[in-house]
């Protein structure tokens, strides 16, 4: 008996949890966290974390010595793979690969295209963590996380 109302108590106080949380998915401010997974020895993914954290972004960061499963997961085709693979968006999740500008995480939240996520491939010179310059020049492509690897240019950096 004791044991069922424990259960019950349990039930009934994760029912609240996940209703406040759902509440909070809702909000604006959810949708400015940005969790990030890279290898603990990579100094340039670090850059790039702190230059979003400066642009007001929450960041949540996870170490990992081997991140080709993540890329898998994450649906980013081989030619656009980076260093990091992060996270973001309130209900609708996009992924960001590599040192994407804050322009392009702005565009990508706020019009919500039906894509799988972002991607700046390589490291280029200029790139937030990259020795930051904003008019350098650089390619950010949108994939749309399906196996032939499809992508297409989501903004040019730099040009505007
Ligand atoms: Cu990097
Ligand atoms: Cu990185």
């Amino acid at each position: 008996m004791n044991k069922r109302t424990c259960k019950l108590t349990a039930g009934a106080a994760l029912a609240v949890f996940l209703t406040s949380g759902l509440a909070l998915a809702a909000s604006a401010s959810a949708d400015k966290t940005i969790t990030v997974f890279k290898t603990p020895w990579c100094g340039c993914c670090e850059l790039w974390v702190e230059a979003m954290q400066e642009a007001g972004y929450t960041m949540k960061t996870t170490d990992l010595e081997e991140l080709s499963r993540v890329k898998d997961q994450a649906g980013v085709p081989g030619d656009l793979e980076a260093c990091h693979t992060a996270v973001t968006g309130g209900e609708r999740k996009y992924v960001l690969e590599g040192h994407v500008p804050v322009e392009a995480v702005q565009k990508l939240l706020s019009e919500q295209p039906g894509v799988k996520g972002i991607a700046v491939p390589g490291m280029p010179a200029g790139s937030p963590g990259m020795g930051y310059d904003p008019d350098a020049r650089y390619t950010v492509y949108s994939f749309d996380g399906s196996s032939d690897g499809n992508s297409s240019v989501f903004l040019e950096a730099g040009m505007e």
